[in-house]
């Protein structure tokens, strides 16, 4: 009986949304969200230099500017396997092309003349760059991740990772936690956590100004007909949460992934505990990361394990951070450190004298290679190197 009802469970969790047809032709915007360009309109202020952060850029439809790597013949190849150099072995290359106004990845695999292709279209670009791009493909409304990434370090195609060197596969599903983290929206057809099913059409690439503050379409409405100084603002600012609602809020993408979704993903609003929104799982008691977290993504973790942040109940990510701007170099954050320390304060001034002042970063939050964002490429590992968000004393860190 139990068991029946276990099943009846999954049934409903796989039950289908809207069917392709109802959906294909709706693509309605989202019910009370007003979209990036409607902000821009009054808050060119924040609206101008946030198009040229990596949280507005972490998604995009693909295009001449969001697509990188070289489609030029001679780079435009990720040689796994030479067949030229291994008759024995079965060639594995792809080759990344430009042609039909689009860009494609095709896997080529086979012995001698008896070569099999695969190739698929890029569709969406996801990751700003910074370190690197992803590339998704659609199969009618299923979306995948394509088997190679562009690599920012190097300049240099790498496996995607999440896939094995040596296999040509175009299978890996991307869910909906991969966009939540990386996109304002997109419908998915099911409620399964786990589906890759969606409703194309309904895709927000981007990072956009409502992720953060709240859907805006009847704050526009009351700024427009000049009622919001009577009715409210009718929009989010998380200056005004608390310090834990305001972390919160960074900690929807910044926390790792170590985690069970116990709602609907685009269902949280900024300003309510994450912790109905998302129940933390232990983390692997194998894993190095169980001792020391993995610095990937989790910089609110690691942040929340920081003397300064348990000793001042006013320090969130904002008081480093302005995520309407693009990032400064580290030793701009320095000055930072120094809203509540005297750099004669810190153990090696007596030593070292003032040339200190402009690095407590580069000992105090040393970049780590993380065990997350790892590829295997041809026998070489790639790995993306992260900020230590665990403000601390790092014997062995020195000044470059
Ligand atoms: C027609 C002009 C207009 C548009 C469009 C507009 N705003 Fe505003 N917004 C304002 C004004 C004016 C204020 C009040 C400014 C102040 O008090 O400093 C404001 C205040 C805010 C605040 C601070 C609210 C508070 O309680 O402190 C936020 C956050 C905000 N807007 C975000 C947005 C977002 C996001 C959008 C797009 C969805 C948007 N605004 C669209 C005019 C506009
Ligand atoms: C909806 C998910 C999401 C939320 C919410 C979010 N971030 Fe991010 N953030 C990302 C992603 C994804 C990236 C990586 C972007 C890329 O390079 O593609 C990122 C990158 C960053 C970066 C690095 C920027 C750079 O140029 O390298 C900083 C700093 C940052 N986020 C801070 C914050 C802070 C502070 C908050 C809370 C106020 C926050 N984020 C909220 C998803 C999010
Ligand atoms: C990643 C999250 C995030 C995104 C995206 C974001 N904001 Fe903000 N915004 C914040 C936070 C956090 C604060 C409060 C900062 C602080 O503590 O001072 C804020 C504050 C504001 C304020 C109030 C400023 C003030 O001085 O009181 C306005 C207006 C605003 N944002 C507009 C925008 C607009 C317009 C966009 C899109 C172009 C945008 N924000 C995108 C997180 C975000
Ligand atoms: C829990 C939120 C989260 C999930 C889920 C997630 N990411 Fe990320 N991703 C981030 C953050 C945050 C960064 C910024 C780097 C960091 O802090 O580690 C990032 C970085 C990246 C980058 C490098 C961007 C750059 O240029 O720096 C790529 C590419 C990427 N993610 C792709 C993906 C793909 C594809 C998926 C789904 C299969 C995914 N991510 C799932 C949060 C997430
Ligand atoms: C909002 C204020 C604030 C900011 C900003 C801040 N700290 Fe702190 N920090 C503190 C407080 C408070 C303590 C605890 C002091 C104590 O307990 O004696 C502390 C402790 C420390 C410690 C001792 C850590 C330990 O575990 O023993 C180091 C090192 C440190 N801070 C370095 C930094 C550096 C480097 C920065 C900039 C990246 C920074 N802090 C930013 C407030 C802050
Ligand atoms: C004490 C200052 C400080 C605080 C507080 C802080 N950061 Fe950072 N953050 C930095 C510095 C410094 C860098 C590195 C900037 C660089 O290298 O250009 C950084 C980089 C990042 C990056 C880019 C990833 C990387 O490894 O370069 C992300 C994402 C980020 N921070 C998110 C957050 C989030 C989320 C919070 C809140 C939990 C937060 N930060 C709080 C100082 C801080
Ligand atoms: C060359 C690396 C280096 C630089 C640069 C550096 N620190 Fe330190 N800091 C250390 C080390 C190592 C210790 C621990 C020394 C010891 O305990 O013997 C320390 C200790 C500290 C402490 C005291 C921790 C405690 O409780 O004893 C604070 C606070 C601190 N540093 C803050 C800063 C700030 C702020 C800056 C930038 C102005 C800075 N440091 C720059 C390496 C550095």
């Amino acid at each position: 009986m139990l068991k029946l009802y276990i099943l009846l469970g999954i049934t409903a969790l796989l039950l289908p949304g809207p069917s392709r047809s109802q959906s294909a032709e709706s693509a309605q915007p989202r019910p009370g969200y007003a979209g990036d360009t409607a902000c821009l309109d009054c808050h060119k202020q924040q609206g101008l230099s946030y198009l040229h952060t990596s949280h507005h850029l972490t998604s995009q439809l693909a295009n001449k500017n969001s697509v990188l790597g070289s489609f030029a013949p001679g780079l435009n190849t990720l040689m796994i396997a030479d067949p030229a150099r291994t008759p024995a072995q079965p060639a594995l290359y792809f080759k990344m092309e430009a042609k039909n106004g689009g860009y494609y990845e095709t896997a080529v695999t086979g012995w001698g003349k008896d070569l099999l292709t695969q190739t698929e279209r890029i569709d969406i670009v996801t990751g700003s760059g910074v370190r690197g791009v992803t590339y998704l493909y659609w199969k009618g409304d299923r979306l995948y991740e394509l088997p190679v990434s562009y690599w920012t370090d190097g300049y240099r195609w790498i496996n995607s990772p999440g896939y094995d060197n040596g296999t040509a596969k175009f299978s890996r599903p991307i869910n909906p936690g991969c966009l939540e983290c990386h996109a304002s929206y997109i419908r998915p057809l099911s409620t399964d956590p786990l589906t890759n099913s969606y409703e194309r059409d309904s895709l927000v690439p981007g990072i956009s100004c409502e992720t953060c503050h709240g859907p805006g379409a009847e704050h526009v409405a009351r700024q427009k007909a000049a009622t919001a100084a009577t009715q409210g603002q009718a929009i989010l600012n998380p200056a005004k949460f608390s310090r834990d609602r305001q972390v919160d809020l960074c900690a929807l993408c910044h926390n790792g992934i170590q985690r069970q979704a116990l709602a609907q993903a685009f269902s949280y609003v900024p300003g309510e505990p994450l912790a109905n929104y998302f129940k933390p799982l232990p983390p692997d008691p194998s894993s190095p990361a169980a001792e020391h977290p993995d610095v990937h993504g989790n910089q609110v973790g690691l942040l929340e394990r920081s003397r300064c942040y348990h000793s001042s109940p006013n320090m969130t990510c904002s008081t480093c951070h302005d995520v309407h701007a693009p990032e400064h170099p580290a030793a701009w954050y320095s000055a930072k450190c120094l809203t509540c320390h005297q750099w004669q304060s810190c153990a090696m001034a007596k030593t070292m004298g003032h040339r200190i002042a402009a690095n407590c970063i580069d000992c105090h939050m040393p970049v780590e290679p993380t065990n997350v964002i790892v590829s295997d490429t041809a026998g070489k590992e790639v790995r993306a190197k992260m900020r230590n968000h665990w403000i601390n004393v790092y014997p062995g860190a020195q000044m470059p």
